[in-house]
C-alpha cells in the first residue's frame, strides 16, 4: 500500500508526476463540467481530528471532481469523546467499505503510525507540527505556475518555523526542487537544528530575507502550539516581522508573496500586502484542488508510475 505521508519520503521525480498531473487536472478545472469519472469506484473518508478549512473543502473538492463517494468525519461530536481510539475509529469506518484515508490531527507522526494499521493509503492532511505535504506541493506548483520553474528560485519562509508543518514539508520539497531556501523570524521560532540538518540559511532579519528572495511565503503565528508565548507580545512581533504594503513596496524588487491561510490580519501580514497585486494567496488555494486531485488518482493505482511513500 502506498501513502503519501510527507514530501520527507518523496523524490523529486515523484514531485515532478504530481505537477504533470496536475496540470491535466487543472486544464479539467477550467472545462464548464469540471469532473473526470476516474474515481467512481473509489470511497474515500476525510478524517479531521483537528480544524480546518481550507484542506478539508479541498480534499472534497478534490474527490467529487474525480468522481469519488465521500465521507466526512469529524473528532467534534464523534464517539471520540466517549473514549475510542484512533485505529479503532479509522477500522470501523473502513469496514464500511472504504478505499482511501485523508487524514489531519494535532499529533506529530498520527498517519505514519496509522499506516502501520491499515491496508488502504493513507494522505497525511496536516499531523501536528510535522509535516503538510500536499500544502507544500501546491504551494510549489503556485510557484512554478508563477514563476515558470522552482529550481534556482529564492524562497525565504517567514515567521513562526518552529511550529509549523507548512515550513517543514515546504523546506523537504522546495530543496529537493533545487530551489534555495532562507527561513527568518525571532530566534525562539527557529530551531537550531535547521540550518545544517536541512540546508537552508537561517536570518533573524525580516528586510534581509526579503531583500534576498524572489517568494515571501508568510506564516501564521501558531499560538495554538505554544504553552508559554515565545515573543512578546503580537504587536511586537508585527513591528518586527510583519509583511506589509510599505515594506514591499521599499525592497529593491517585486516579490511574490504566499500564505498558507489562515491568515492573522494585521500581525504576520497586513490587508494590503495580502490583497496586492503581488499575492497569490487565492491562486495557492485552487491550486490545492489539482494537486490533490493528482495525488489522490496516483495513490489509487490509476498511474503504472507512482512511487510516493511506502510508509516504512
Ligand atoms: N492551509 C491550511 O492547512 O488551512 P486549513 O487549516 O484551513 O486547512
Amino acid at each position: 500500500v502506498k501513502h503519501l505521508l510527507g514530501i520527507r519520503d518523496l523524490q523529486r521525480q515523484d514531485i515532478e508526476l504530481i505537477f504533470q498531473t496536475a496540470d491535466s487536472f487543472k486544464e479539467v478545472l477550467q472545462r464548464p463540467i469540471k469532473k473526470v469519472p476516474t474515481l467512481r469506484d473509489t470511497t474515500i473518508v476525510n478524517v479531521f481530528f483537528e480544524n480546518s478549512t481550507r484542506t478539508r473543502i479541498s480534499f472534497e473538492l478534490a474527490e467529487k471532481r474525480l468522481g469519488a463517494d465521500v465521507v466526512n468525519f469529524s473528532a467534534s461530536g464523534s464517539s471520540v469523546s466517549k473514549g475510542e481510539t484512533l485505529i479503532d475509529t479509522v477500522n470501523n469506518i473502513l469496514s464500511m467499505k472504504v478505499d482511501m484515508v485523508v487524514m489531519r490531527h494535532s499529533a506529530t507522526g498520527a498517519p505514519h503510525f496509522l499506516s502501520k494499521h491499515i491496508d488502504v493509503p493513507i494522505v497525511n492532511a496536516g499531523d501536528g507540527i510535522n509535516e503538510h505535504p500536499t500544502q507544500a506541493l501546491l504551494d510549489s506548483f503556485s510557484i512554478r505556475e508563477k514563476l515558470g520553474k522552482v529550481e534556482g528560485k529564492k524562497i525565504a519562509i517567514c515567521g513562526d518555523i518552529m511550529h509549523s508543518r507548512v515550513a517543514l514539508s515546504n523546506i523537504y520539497c522546495l530543496r529537493k526542487q533545487g530551489a534555495e531556501v532562507t527561513v527568518v523570524g525571532p530566534p525562539t521560532l527557529i530551531p537550531k537544528y535547521l540550518e545544517k540538518a536541512l540546508d537552508v540559511n537561517v536570518t533573524y532579519n525580516m528586510r534581509e530575507a526579503l531583500e534576498w528572495c524572489d517568494v515571501a511565503n508568510v506564516l501564521r503565528i501558531q499560538l495554538e502550539r505554544q504553552n508559554t508565548p515565545l515573543f512578546s507580545s503580537l504587536r511586537e512581533y508585527s513591528l518586527a516581522y510583519g509583511v506589509n504594503k510599505k515594506l514591499l513596496d521599499s525592497l529593491n524588487k517585486e516579490i511574490v508573496v504566499m500564505h498558507p491561510g489562515p491568515i492573522n490580519r494585521g500581525v504576520e501580514l497586513s490587508s494590503d500586502a495580502a490583497d496586492s497585486k503581488q499575492s497569490i494567496i487565492l491562486h495557492q488555494v485552487e491550486n490545492g484542488v489539482a494537486i490533490r486531485m493528482a495525488v489522490l488518482y496516483l495513490l489509487a493505482g490509476k498511474s503504472p508510475n507512482i512511487t510516493l511513500s511506502s510508509g516504512n
